[in-house]
């Protein structure tokens, strides 16, 4: 396993690969992997010939007031995982080779949802992961991407601009991985104090149980989010958002559900710490 640092030795590494016929996996991280990430890492193993692990904490997609700064960086550890699980490659550039004229002045941007859900607390947010993902797919020339379902609205407008701008790659969901007590693995789950870590169930606990009134015959949109929303109070969180969304077009619902499927994103905040999590109605 080899780490690769400049966008030049990337390509020049990848091209004959590519030349040969290989398939390339490529799975965008920020690092601090954990076994979240490791399930992408292992699908693009299974998958393709070739897999690339990208490590870096793109500051454009942080706003001024989060944790660019005292997110966890461990880049060896993290390429030991990574090699553990089958990787080839990881490239961990820094911010200067990715940015050389400071940041970009061509973003790319959805017009509709990036100031939903995540985007509507998180302005810009959305942008500097899309322009990310992009820059990686045209570096690596990856012919598959996995990302994971625990970023619900980020997969999903990953998907919709590889359609909108017919990248040629395909795009990979992964389940959400969750610890033994159904918290959804984040590298942000390491802010957390003891008590907040438990606290922190709420969440998950909340989306289970709307899941299983869902089930029961459950379909008023204002009691599913209830459900949630109590639940996540009722463990002393603070509750960002709960929406319920269509799986296909991740719009609100209202009223009542319908036949279309859909999905109840959440966050809120654990003591300082903003976890999202997410679960599907199906
Ligand atoms: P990061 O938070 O490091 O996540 C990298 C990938 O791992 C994302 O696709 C994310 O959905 C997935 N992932 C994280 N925790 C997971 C879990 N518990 N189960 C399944 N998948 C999980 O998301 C980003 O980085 C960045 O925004 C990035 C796409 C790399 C662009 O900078």
């Amino acid at each position: 396993m080899q780490i690769i640092k400049s966008i030049d030795s990337l390509r020049q590494t990848l091209a004959p690969l590519a030349k040969e016929g290989k398939r390339i996996g490529l799975v965008p991280t920020m690092g601090a992997l954990h076994e979240g990430h490791g399930a992408l890492i292992k699908a693009s193993v299974s998958e393709c010939d070739v897999t690339v692990v990208s490590v870096f904490l793109n500051p454009i997609q942080f706003g001024k007031n989060e944790d660019l700064d005292k997110y966890p960086k461990r880049l060896e550890a993290d390429a030991k995982l990574a090699e553990s699980i089958g990787a080839d490659f990881v490239f961990a550039p820094s911010v200067q080779e990715m940015y050389p004229d400071g940041d970009p002045m061509t973003l790319v941007r959805d017009e509709q949802l990036e100031s939903m859900y995540c985007g509507a607390y998180r302005p810009g947010h959305f942008r500097g992961v899309l322009t990310v993902v992009s820059k990686l797919f045209l570096i690596s020339g990856a012919n598959d991407a996995f990302f994971g379902e625990k970023d619900y609205q980020q997969v999903f407008l990953i998907e919709k601009m590889v359609k909108d701008l017919n990248f040629n790659i395909k795009i990979h969901r992964v389940k959400i991985v969750r610890e033994e007590s159904g918290l959804a693995r984040s590298s942000r789950n390491e802010y957390l104090t003891d008590e907040e870590r438990a606290q922190a169930l709420g969440i998950y606990n909340g989306l289970k149980a709307a899941k299983v009134a869902y089930e029961a015959g459950e379909r008023s949109v204002s009691k599913i989010r209830d459900t949630v929303v109590k639940s996540i109070v009722a463990a002393r969180g603070v509750v960002q958002y709960v929406e319920v969304a269509s799986q296909k077009t991740l719009q609100k619902c209202n009223g009542a559900l319908g036949d279309e499927k859909a999905v109840i994103l959440a966050a809120a905040f654990f003591g300082k710490t903003r976890l999202i999590d997410n679960m599907e109605l199906n």
